[in-house]
């Protein structure tokens, strides 16, 4: 039994490790500031109302805690609002992350997993980005993930900070049978929106362009669910009593489905028509980004269980269709 403090347990990823660690017998605390995450997310384990831009929130939440690790959530991650907002993105990211180091530092936690993206790579120069692909970020939010993985490799370097970095495709899903889903109230990402397309609810969905050099000229994704990502950060706890050090992997299914070929599964699996109107390209979004997982399963020994696009998008439509009332509103 290991005590895990989860940095953004309150939002959809991180509701999901919260559950995932409680499952395995672990002793979960959640940490959230509920700018984005909900309340009603928090359903394992303690929760504390805290804030990576207040250092003495930390220390409060920190002190006494004997945490054997940190998992980091904690983020803006809307790539087009990155580049409007550029300071939240580094204030946020870079600096909050920055705080909850040296936090972790003055009361003695030694672990930490990150959360990270794919933005890192930037426009991808391979079809199957590893974890040596080049790293050129096209916007602030990779820009500021990017910067947060140096702050880790310095971190082992001077303090032996031991750190696992997961760099996420597109995450998707839901465990609608526990009742976390994704549910954010400006919703900007694929799934939800042809989902709620489906039930009829919200605007009519947007394809962003189908003039790229992809089979059917829609942009492709490498979608993930965001149990199998959960897996993994339990995986990287074990990893990490064995490897000091600074470590990233990169996390997807290595398969990419295009923007139509969602909207068909969906309406497949929904049962449902998708109704959609094709608009101009969205700035800041590559053609195709799929990953090579390689690497985290061969030194993770992570498996991904969902490696089929049909159940994932179920699974986040039986959460779409039934959410809780919590999860429409404000934190
Ligand atoms: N898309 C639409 N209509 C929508 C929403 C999205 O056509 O209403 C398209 C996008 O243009 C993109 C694809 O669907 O081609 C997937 O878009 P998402 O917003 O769901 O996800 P992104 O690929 O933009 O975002 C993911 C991660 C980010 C990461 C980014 C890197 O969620 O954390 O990849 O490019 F930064």
């Amino acid at each position: 039994m290991k005590k895990i403090l989860i940095c953004g347990g309150a939002g959809y990823i991180g509701s999901h490790m919260s559950h995932w660690l409680h499952d395995q017998g672990h002793r979960v605390t959640v940490l959230d500031n509920l700018s984005t995450g909900h309340r009603g997310a928090v359903r394992w384990g303690d929760f504390i109302h805290a804030d990576l831009l207040d250092p003495a929130s930390l220390d409060r939440a920190l002190a006494g805690g004997h945490f054997d690790a940190v998992m980091h959530f904690c983020a803006r991650s809307l790539v087009g609002e990155s580049v409007t907002q550029p300071y939240a993105y580094y204030l946020n990211n870079v600096a909050g992350t920055l705080n909850l180091l040296e936090a972790m530092r003055r009361h003695d936690v030694g672990r930490i997993v990150f959360s990270s993206t794919a933005a890192v790579f930037g426009n991808p120069v391979a079809d199957l980005i590893d974890e040596e692909h080049p790293k050129a970020p096209i916007n602030p939010y990779g820009a500021s993930k990017l910067m947060a993985e140096r702050i880790l490799a310095d971190a082992a370097h001077a303090y032996g900070l031991r750190s696992v970095t997961l760099r996420y495709f597109n995450a998707a899903g839901a465990l609608p049978d526990q009742g976390i889903g994704e549910a954010h109230l400006c919703e900007t990402h694929l799934i939800p929106n042809v989902l709620k397309a489906a039930l009829g609810d919200g605007p009519a969905l947007k394809v962003f362009g189908d003039d790229y050099p992809t089979p059917d000229g829609t942009c492709v994704r490498d979608y993930v669910h965001v149990q199998d990502l959960a897996q993994a950060h339990a995986l990287a706890l074990d990893f990490m009593e064995a490897s000091a050090g600074a470590h990233a992997f990169n996390l997807g299914n290595g398969q990419g489905f295009s923007v139509r070929e969602v909207i068909a599964t969906a309406a497949e699996v929904s049962g449902k028509p998708v109704p959609f109107e094709v608009a101009p390209r969205r700035d800041g979004d590559p053609a195709s980004l799929v990953a090579s997982s390689a690497k985290a399963r061969a030194q993770l020994g992570w498996v991904p269980r969902w490696t089929e696009l049909g159940p994932i998008i179920e699974s986040a439509w039986r959460w779409h269709r039934d959410q809780p009332d919590w999860s429409r509103q404000g934190a």
